[in-house]
């Protein structure tokens, strides 16, 4: 008998960086909330669109081509994405896969940020930059929930491989990856500190 694992939804975790990372982490927390202090346009965006909390998606979404410490987080992003590419086996020819959005995000306590994906994106993830004990880390659903039309639930203690829903831990210093279709979602964080990243995509198309 054999039982083959087909179909796989892969996603990548990893340390950003193996040395220096509790200073780049540092930096880049600074880095971030000045940001959020002079980006006008992305707090009223955010009062409206993203309540609670601060996002520059809308008004500042390409922060790589702006700031040189996000030009620094770009190329360390670029080797963990090309390693998640060669997992994948994306045959890459004829085109580059690069970094076409990148933007902050800060996370007070209670803000939740709604289950989505990134259309027109190849590859998206995200940096974790200060993660206070407790906060919510990012959820991540099944893509293929919306064909379970007669398929029991899962059991409470089923193997991860087997489950819906995975929370991975959002991890300070830590960066996830996966495919742009895969939904996901940061439930409300539940602590008191501010939960701080940085979010990107990338395009081959
Ligand atoms: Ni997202």
């Amino acid at each position: 008998m054999s039982i083959l694992s087909l179909f796989q939804t892969q996603v990548y975790v990893a340390p950003l960086l193996t040395r220096g990372a509790a200073a780049f982490t540092a930096r880049m927390a600074r880095t971030c909330r000045q940001i959020r202090l002079d980006d006008r346009a992305g707090q009223k965006w955010s009062a409206r669109r993203y309540p609670g909390g601060y996002t520059s998606y809308n008004s500042l979404p390409r922060l790589h081509l702006m700031s040189p410490m996000f030009e620094t987080l770009q190329r360390h992003v670029d080797t963990h994405v090309m390693r998640f590419a060669k997992a994948l086996d994306f045959d890459l020819q004829g085109r580059v896969l690069v970094m076409t959005d990148c933007w902050a995000n800060v996370m007070p306590r209670q803000v939740v940020h709604t289950n989505h994906l990134h259309p027109l994106a190849t590859i998206s993830g995200t940096y974790y930059v200060q993660t206070p004990a407790g906060c919510a880390g990012l959820k991540l659903e099944d893509p293929r929930l919306d064909r379970f039309m007669a398929a029991p639930p899962r059991r409470v203690k089923a193997r991860m491989a087997n489950r819906t829903w995975i929370e991975i831990p959002a991890k300070a210093g830590n960066l996830i990856l996966f495919e742009s279709w895969l939904r996901h979602e940061v439930p409300p964080n539940p602590a008191n500190e501010e939960r701080v990243s940085v979010s990107f995509n990338y395009g081959w198309f």
